[in-house]
């Protein structure tokens, strides 16, 4: 291979930038040439690409969001729509891609690189934490102390009020987000997809902990199948009406922010595997790092969307909460 295609697609992350940033500067490293795609899969069909050079990367680690930025596109979902992004690719001789995303974008990888034999490796850029093949995805440890710094805020009016308060977190069917910083942030209960919610159970904790404590968090998750913060909030407030409740989304905040420490290093380990990975022979497949090493998953099992929850987790936050 001579010339790496990079993008970003799906929601954006925390650490999409060092993620970028490595794949560049690793590939000129290698003496391969590297081509920026804006857009994701939207930009390989308008053909919005660009050559890059170590200081496209420039001062960007440090940055959240995409310098290349983002989409979901429809477009390539269809046939017609992957030939004009393969014929793009071509006029621009670009020959291998690092895919830098989620679920979505591994999807379109994997049916892209089976249609053209384009080799592909992809980057686990998402907050949610929702792929198997890697212990964290990019993204992930940023959002949950974005997370954990909103809670503790709410935490202090919460107090002064004392109030209970019922905090939405994202995750999309995921409960990672919330149930590792439901435990960070001392919440009183975590409600998650993975795990059914009982009611009973839920309001009797409530109100026994009502008697010797003046603020409670309860922590949600947005994929919970009872429906999210303000459901419960009605469910809380009709069994409870003295207590006074607040419903607090913290939405998209967990998407911005500089890159942790965590997860510019795991960006800048992943990013240079990929580009090896790339020089190996690889292709279809998703890098991660599972116990400290670096590990390549085939997309179809990185996307499985069955990451377990450990229910250590669970009982944590039932033993630490009383
Ligand atoms: O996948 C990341 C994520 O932030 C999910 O947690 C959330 O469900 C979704 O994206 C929100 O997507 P959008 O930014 O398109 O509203």
């Amino acid at each position: 291979i001579k010339n790496v295609g990079v993008y970003t697609s799906g929601g954006d992350a925390p650490g999409m930038n060092a993620a970028i940033r490595a794949v560049v500067r690793s590939a000129l490293y290698y003496d391969l040439n590297v081509t920026g795609i804006r857009r994701g899969y939207e930009g390989m069909i308008t053909g919005d690409m660009f050559s890059m050079d170590r200081k496209s990367v420039a001062n960007i680690i440090q940055r959240g969001g995409t310098i290349l930025k983002t989409a979901r596109s429809d477009q390539f979902r269809t046939p017609e729509g992957r030939k004009i992004a393969y014929e793009n690719l071509k006029k621009n001789n670009v020959d291998a891609l690092v895919a830098i995303g989620g679920d979505g974008t591994f999807t379109g990888a994997k049916i892209f690189g089976k249609e053209f034999g384009i080799p592909i490796l992809g980057m686990p850029g998402t907050i949610d934490n929702d792929l198997l093949g890697t212990d964290f995805t990019i993204g992930y440890d940023t959002a949950i102390n974005t997370v954990i710094d909103a809670v503790d805020k709410i935490r202090d009016t919460a107090e002064s009020h004392d109030r209970l308060f019922i905090v939405e977190v994202m995750g999309r069917d995921s409960g990672l987000i919330a149930l590792r910083s439901g435990i960070a942030a001392g919440a009183e209960a975590v409600l998650i997809p993975e795990s059914k919610t009982d009611l009973n159970a839920l309001f009797h904790r409530l109100e026994q902990g009502r008697r010797d404590k003046s603020s409670k968090i309860v922590i949600v998750a947005e994929g919970e199948e009872a429906g999210g913060a303000f459901e419960y909030g009605h469910l809380i407030k009709e069994r409870f009406p003295n207590y006074d409740t607040r419903v607090s989304v913290l939405g998209h905040i967990q998407r911005g922010g500089p890159p942790s420490c965590m997860d510019r290093v795991l960006a800048s380990r992943i990013g240079v595997a990929a580009v090896e990975g790339l020089l190996d022979g690889r292709h279809g497949e998703m890098v991660g790092i599972v116990n400290g090493e670096i590990s390549y998953t085939p997309f179809e099992n990185a996307i499985k969307h069955n990451v377990d929850i450990n229910p250590d987790y669970l009982k944590i936050v039932d033993i630490l909460s009383l």
